[in-house]
């Protein structure tokens, strides 16, 4: 496809197609871009990460990130494929160099591999370091090889148990082999893959051990992540949350777990586990600040920018970007937003109302 107006492979429509050609030679040339500088927040933090939720939807209901019932967005709120790609081209003009498609499931956004195809130009011409996606691994047999051929080459997978019962009691519609078997094929397919475990009380806490050797053994990072109070779910918050210090302290009696250095420019702190010879991380956003050294913003599918995870403050990017078929708009709003990025979050699980500190769900901002 490479030359071929990405517009013309794109069903929503042909709007942006001079700007974006597949073969890269555009990348810095997203219109309204030039004599731009990289974005940069108050605090002089360079914002070189962006996250986008390309849908709301998904196939599974994990009991921690939706209700059993959810209602989705109305399809003409969402970005189009070409509206996503236009967006992300503006942020990646604008000095971002790692982009993480989330969502909700961003592998049953429909053309999915058309948005990936497109975004891979930028990491042909080099102004993009990394283009990934954290996934669920249910579609991960269909689209393992695509991905790599478009030159992805790490993933996140979400997998919080190995036992298949469990595994559709925390997910409600999923199926572990499904899931298991496509972590098979991207690895297969050469794809690195990390997995991401988010701990629950009284759920999977016990099985921190068999989901450490089945993932080292492998070859594959494990991260912990603890429960986020994000939107209304319809269950306790408080009944899910688990802190990890306390897992990580039941991990060292089992366990040598040796600090290590590494980071991934994400708020994950590794442990190497001595006995595996695997990486371990522990993502702890309420027991620990992680927010000095923070690049990153996140793109819902509606194009609602959030400057932090943890904080309701946000900016409206879709009207501009519908606004004309030029970037001045998009500009504009990016960095009036940018300018107010928080210095850090705040998140409380209010013990006495048992409301989510946020009203959004994790489904909205990808996580
Ligand atoms: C919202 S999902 C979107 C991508 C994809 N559907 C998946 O599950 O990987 C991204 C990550 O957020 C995590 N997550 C969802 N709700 C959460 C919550 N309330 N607290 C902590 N992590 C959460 C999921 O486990 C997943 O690892
Ligand atoms: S965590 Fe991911 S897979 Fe689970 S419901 Fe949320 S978006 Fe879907």
């Amino acid at each position: 496809m490479d030359g071929r107006s990405v517009a013309g492979a794109l069903a929503d429509g042909p709007r942006t197609a001079i700007r974006m050609t597949m073969n890269g030679a555009q990348t810095r040339d997203v219109d309204g871009a030039e004599g731009r500088p990289p974005l940069v927040d108050p605090f002089g933090r360079a914002i070189s990460y962006l996250r986008v939720s390309v849908t709301d939807r998904c196939d599974f209901r994990c009991v921690y990130c939706m209700s059993e019932h959810m209602s989705f967005l109305p399809k003409a709120d969402v970005l189009s494929l070409e509206e996503l790609d236009r967006l992300c081209s503006a942020f990646v003009a604008r000095g971002v160099r790692k982009l993480r498609l989330t969502g909700g499931e961003p592998l049953v956004r429909r053309g999915i591999m058309t948005l990936v195809n497109a975004l891979a130009r930028h990491l042909r011409s080099g102004d993009l370091d990394e283009l990934t996606l954290t996934t669920n691994g249910s579609q991960l047999a269909k689209y393992a090889a695509d991905l790599q051929a478009a030159g992805v080459r790490r993933l996140n997978v979400s997998l919080d148990t190995l036992d298949a019962d469990k595994f559709r009691a925390i997910t409600r519609w999923g199926e572990l082999n499904q899931v298991l078997a496509g972590i098979d094929a991207a690895q297969a397919a050469g794809l690195k893959i990390k997995i991401n475990a988010v701990a629950l009380k009284g759920v999977n806490d016990d099985e921190f051990p068999q989901l450490i050797e089945w993932a080292h053994g492998r070859g594959v990072d494990l991260t912990l992540i603890e429960v986020m109070p994000l939107g209304e779910i319809g269950e306790g918050r408080l009944e899910q949350y688990l802190p990890l210090s306390m897992v990580r302290a039941r991990l060292a009696e089992r366990f040598t777990l040796d600090e290590i250095d590494y980071r991934t420019g994400g708020p994950a702190r590794y442990v190497r586990v001595a006995e595996t010879g695997g990486r371990l991380g522990f993502i702890t956003p309420l027991t620990h600040n992680f927010c000095e050294s923070c690049n990153r913003v996140r793109v819902t599918c509606t194009g609602t920018l959030y400057m932090c995870l943890g904080q309701e403050d946000a900016a409206d990017l879709r009207k501009p970007l519908r606004a004309s078929e030029g970037n001045d708009l998009l500009f504009a709003a990016i960095d009036e937003a940018i300018g107010r990025k928080p210095k850090g979050h705040d998140f409380v699980i209010d013990r006495r109302h048992q409301r989510p500190a946020l009203s959004r769900h994790m489904s909205v901002t990808g996580g």
